[in-house]
């Protein structure tokens, strides 16, 4: 039989433990994740896409079956040239189901052979965001526990105050 793979895609500025929880859950029903990072021209990062790359690396150490890409363009296009046969988004609250019906309908318009599949984390990262994480350690927060260290060590790198 051949392996299931899915594509976990996003912008990752940076991952999260909401992020990792999602990927080791979408492990237990595929055979195979590929982690894409959204390399956008027009978006300003705080980490560059290699960077965000890294991170990501480091967080996931020891995850077996998980890879690390970027990638540009359309999303099912890229799904497609990996061999994938689903998107995983996850599902934080009623407010992110909007934008993310929308992105699941307009790429099975895109692609009738690519599925998304929502999970839901943990509810102990149910508030996170990366958006939020970069606000607070800009501030000098605590972002412990709530991002994988490697992340919680760059944070403090780039905003000397962590
Ligand atoms: O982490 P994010 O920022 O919520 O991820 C958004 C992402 C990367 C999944 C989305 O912006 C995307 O797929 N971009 C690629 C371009 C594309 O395919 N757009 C059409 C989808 S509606």
């Amino acid at each position: 039989m051949s392996e299931r793979i899915a594509i976990c895609p996003g912008t990752f500025d940076p991952i999260t433990n909401g992020h990792v929880d999602i990927i080791q859950r979408s492990l237990r029903i595929f055979d195979r994740v590929v982690v894409a990072v959204l390399v956008n021209p027009q978006k300003r990062p705080l980490f560059e896409s290699q960077r965000r790359i890294e991170l990501i690396r480091a967080s996931l150490q020891g995850v077996e079956r998980v890879e690390v890409e970027s990638f540009q363009g359309l999303l099912v296009d890229y799904v497609k040239e990996r061999g994938g046969s689903a998107i995983i988004r996850g599902l934080r609250a009623v407010s992110d189901f909007e934008y993310e019906l929308q992105m699941a309908l307009m790429n099975r318009r895109l692609s009738q052979e690519v599925e998304t599949v929502f999970m839901m984390p943990s509810e102990e990262y149910s508030f996170l965001s990366s958006t939020m994480i970069k606000e607070i350690a800009s501030f000098g927060g605590s972002v412990r526990g709530l991002v994988p260290e490697p992340v919680e060590r760059a944070l403090r790198e780039v905003f000397h105050n962590v």
